[in-house]
Formats: structure tokens, C-alpha cells, sequence
């Protein structure tokens, strides 16, 4: 098995330097070895994530060069775990933190960061997914605890957290209204949100203060949203895409009376991947919708653009061919 792939080119974009965008290079496929998978990509994500570290701006970072890609979607090609020819999803084991990830045209990676993925399923949504889901389900009812008939104010409504995030919040009974930041992302807020935009923010556009707010995108639309929930209402904080902080006045904070609660995936990730993979059904059947931004490998640097200027709709997806 070795010698399978000896003398075979591969593509993969490669990251030379912290703060520069990953270089698309030809080097041999990686060669298969005990206890990894060699594996066809189809798809990789490029998530908020991956850009952190691709900036140096993350606590887990890779010695350089390195394949950047925390999650992707691709073919068994070698394994000694798992079926030649099975389509499975990449993920977990610090794949493009410490070790090279997914933005490739092959991965060998751990056996133990290969899932298998349902035959049929559209590799982009396969690789996208989880993070989105997991995180939804996370805020909505492991950390914001909503319940039937609450109202619910969700930030960022048309990205991928937050049109899911809307959609599971309005499963649990609850009446929802999305925020976006742009006129033309009013649109893309999932049914049945009211959707509203960020500049016209106030307890009148949202129809009275809300029970809860699931903020994925931070700075100033966190604390435009925070006094617009009641007293003894939550805040579920999921992400600082439009910035890492905003001050606290604690006169304000203890008058206010909300609790602000952190969601993170990676603590939650198996807590709820049962449900997480539920969602998942959901989406392939067309129940639930997240959509989904495709870019060739060599689209690198349109696709990080369209993700960092939050012009992006959804998940932001590199795909293989
Ligand atoms: N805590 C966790 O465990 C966890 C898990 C997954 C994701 N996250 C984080 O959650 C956040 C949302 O993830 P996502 O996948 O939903 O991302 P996304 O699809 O890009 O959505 C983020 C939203 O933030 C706004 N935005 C983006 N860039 C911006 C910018 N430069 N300035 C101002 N607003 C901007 C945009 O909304 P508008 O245009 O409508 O304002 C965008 O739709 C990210 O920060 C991600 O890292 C956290």
C-alpha cells in the first residue's frame, strides 16, 4: 500500500506565512500510512475558523508550511478503518490547526478525524454542516434554554449560525426576529422571521423586548441588540465577526439583568452531535436550508473575501472537483 500513490501530483494551498493567503501549489500525493487515511477531497470548508488561524490570530496554530482546512468532504482512496470508495467527512484532531488539513486535493489524515457520510450526500453540505448546526442547536437549547412561545432576537440571520439558529429557535416554538446588516440579506433570513435591519434596531422594529438574543457577530451589533432583552432574559454569544470586543458598563449590566452566556462547540461538539446529525437529515431532505457559497481551489482569495466583508450568504465551500 506504501507504494500506491508514488510519483502522483496532487494540488493543495499552502501557508507560508501567518497573514498571507495559503499559495496553490503541486507537490506528490501524500503517501498512505499505518493508522491514516488517504483521502480523495471533494470539499473543505472555509469557515471564520480557518481564517483565524490562516491570520496567526488563534491559541492552536501549525508550524509552517501548513495545509490550512479544518473540515472537508472527500473518497476513501487507502485505510486500513474504513471502506475504499466510501464518501466520508474530515474533521476534528486539530486537522489544519496542528496537523495539515483539507484544502487539498488529497488529505492523509487520522483514522480517528474520518466519519462515514451518508452515499448521496452533497459533499459541500457533508463538510459545512456541523459546525453550524451543532452551534444552533448549542445556543438555542443548551445554552439559551428557549422555550415554547419566548421571543427570540438572532443577530447575523442570514449567515450560516444564525439561518439555523433561526430555524431551530422557531422549531422550539419560539417567535423569532432576524437581524442583518445589509438591505440585501433581508431576503436570505429564513421563515418565519420577521427579518429586521441592524441600522433600524430598536424595541419598536422588534416588537417589544425579547427573552433571548444569540448574537453571531459581536462589536457593535451586540451592544445595539443586549438592551433589547428583558430583565432576567439571555444572551447566548456565539461569535466577533464584526469585532472581539465591546465595553461593559457594570451600573448598566446589573440594572439590565441578562445573563451573557458563551457558546462554544468545541466544548459542546459531542454534547450535541446526536442532534446536530438530526439537523442534518433535515437539510439533505430540504426541511431545513442552509445555503451554500461554491469556490474552485483555485478561488481561494475571492471566497476569503466574500467571507471576511460578511458579503458572504451561508457557508463559504472550496470545491475539488
Ligand atoms: N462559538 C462557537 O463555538 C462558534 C461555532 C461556529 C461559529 N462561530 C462563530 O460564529 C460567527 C458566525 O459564523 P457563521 O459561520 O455564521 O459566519 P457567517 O455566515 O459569515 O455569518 C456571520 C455574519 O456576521 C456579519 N459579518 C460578517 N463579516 C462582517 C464584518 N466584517 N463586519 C460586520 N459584520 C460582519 C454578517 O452578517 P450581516 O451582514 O447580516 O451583519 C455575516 O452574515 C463567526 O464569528 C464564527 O467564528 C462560533
Amino acid at each position: 500500500m506504501s507504494e500506491a500513490f508514488s510519483g502522483e501530483m496532487s494540488r493543495a494551498l499552502v501557508l507560508e506565512r501567518f497573514g498571507s493567503l495559503p499559495r496553490l501549489v503541486e507537490r506528490p500525493v501524500p503517501q498512505p500510512r499505518p493508522g491514516h487515511t488517504l483521502v480523495r477531497m471533494r470539499a473543505a470548508e472555509v469557515g471564520h475558523l480557518d481564517l483565524n488561524i490562516v491570520d496567526g490570530r488563534f491559541g492552536i496554530l501549525p508550524d509552517l508550511p501548513a495545509v490550512p482546512g479544518s473540515t472537508g468532504c472527500g473518497v476513501v482512496l487507502a485505510s486500513d478503518t474504513h471502506p475504499e470508495g466510501s464518501l466520508v467527512r474530515l474533521g476534528g484532531k486539530a486537522l489544519g490547526m496542528r496537523r495539515d488539513g483539507c484544502w487539498a486535493d488529497h488529505a492523509l489524515v487520522p483514522d480517528a478525524a474520518v466519519e462515514a457520510v451518508a452515499e448521496g450526500t452533497d459533499p459541500a453540505l457533508a463538510c459545512s454542516w456541523f459546525s453550524p448546526a451543532g452551534t444552533a442547536w448549542a445556543a438555542v437549547h443548551a445554552v439559551a434554554d428557549v422555550q415554547p412561545g419566548e421571543r427570540v432576537l438572532v443577530t447575523g440571520a442570514a449567515g450560516a449560525v444564525g439561518a439555523l439558529t433561526v430555524q431551530v429557535a422557531a422549531r422550539a416554538g419560539a417567535e423569532v426576529v432576524g437581524v442583518v446588516g445589509r438591505p440585501g440579506k433581508l431576503g436570505h433570513v429564513p421563515a418565519p422571521a420577521k427579518p429586521v435591519l441592524a441600522t433600524e434596531l430598536s424595541v419598536e422594529s422588534v416588537g417589544g423586548q425579547v427573552d433571548v438574543l444569540v448574537d453571531t457577530v459581536g462589536g457593535p451589533v451586540l451592544r445595539d441588540a443586549l438592551p433589547l432583552v428583558r430583565p432576567r432574559g439571555r444572551a447566548a454569544l456565539v461569535g466577533y465577526t464584526a469585532g472581539r470586543e465591546f465595553g461593559v458598563d457594570l451600573a448598566d449590566f446589573l440594572l439590565a439583568d441578562v445573563a451573557l452566556l458563551p457558546v462554544n462547540l468545541m466544548t459542546r461538539g459531542k454534547e450535541v452531535a446526536a442532534d446536530a446529525k438530526r439537523l442534518l437529515t433535515d437539510l439533505r431532505t430540504g426541511e431545513l436550508t442552509l445555503a451554500i457559497e461554491r469556490h474552485g481551489l483555485d478561488g481561494l482569495a475571492e471566497a476569503v473575501e466574500r467571507l471576511r466583508t460578511g458579503e458572504a450568504i451561508g457557508k463559504v465551500v472550496l470545491e475539488m472537483g
